[in-house]
């Protein structure tokens, strides 16, 4: 798989296809991995690019960032490798990431997907969770973060059904790095609220959750659709927050008529 530098960090990504650029951007605390099965679903005219953001999976890189940041870094990355403008789309902090990205760079996008997540910033309990799960990695390591968020990630069908599911997440999961893990949750924490700017998104969104997230209720799903002028939600049958891991099939379908929306 490729990799690039910049600044001294490597930054590794999947890439496939060919065509108009559709970025996937990956939640906490995990990796590029997470889109694989969707991956090897999506067929079209598309070339879709998956990164490890910094830190994560094998991109290297340390130090605290930010949603701002990492958005930046996103785009350097797709101005190195000639993938814009793209359609962007993030899960659950990837979804953060990305709107971050639309308020910076609004030119240079073609469509925005949110997948399980919100515009919202943390509230005040949030927050002070965050900074518990931060003494909790420094603590105890990448499983005791893995073994406090699991419990919410999936749906009840996939863990009764698709174990294996469980299994990979877990994995991925367990293997992130326990500095990475803190930095996210640090830049999680003091992330923007972006909710008074989802009227200004100028492109078509496409709006996904899992009918059982456990973090994204479906309400905020919706709401978030209603603000944006031209957005469409698509609710994942027989899934939780990991709606691409645990129902490819059906978020493939929906992502493949979205995209073939884009003017
Ligand atoms: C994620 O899946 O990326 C996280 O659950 C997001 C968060 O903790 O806010």
């Amino acid at each position: 798989m490729p990799t690039t530098m910049r600044y001294g960090q490597t930054m590794h990504y999947l890439e496939q296809g060919q065509g108009l650029p559709v970025v996937l951007l990956h939640g906490f605390p995990l990796d590029s991995r997470v889109w694989e099965p969707l991956l090897l679903r999506l067929k079209g005219n598309h070339r879709f690019i998956a990164p490890d953001l910094r830190g994560f999976g094998q991109s290297t890189g340390g130090g605290a960032f930010t949603m701002e940041s990492a958005a930046d870094e996103v785009h350097g990355l797709l101005e190195q490798l000639g993938a814009l403008p793209c359609v962007l789309g993030g899960l659950s902090m990837g979804g953060y990431i990305a709107l971050e990205f639309a308020q910076r760079c609004p030119k240079d996008l073609k469509g925005l997907m949110f997948i399980d997540t919100k515009a919202q910033a943390d509230t005040a309990d949030a927050r002070q969770a965050r900074d518990e799960m931060i003494d909790l990695v420094r603590r105890e390591g990448a499983k005791a973060v893995a073994d406090r968020m699991l419990p919410k990630m999936l749906g009840d069908d996939t863990i009764r059904r698709r174990p294996q599911v469980l299994r990979d997440l877990q994995a991925i999961m367990e293997s992130c790095p326990a500095e990475t893990i803190a930095h996210a949750l640090a830049g999680m924490r003091d992330r923007e609220d972006h909710t008074a700017n989802l009227a200004s998104i100028p492109v078509p969104a496409l709006v996904m959750v899992g009918e059982s997230d456990a973090l994204i209720p479906i309400a905020t799903a919706e709401a978030m659709r209603r603000e944006i002028p031209h957005a469409t939600l698509a609710v994942i049958e027989s899934a939780g927050h990991m709606a691409p891991m645990e129902q490819p099939d059906q978020v493939a379908s929906v992502i493949e008529s979205f995209l073939r929306s884009i003017p």
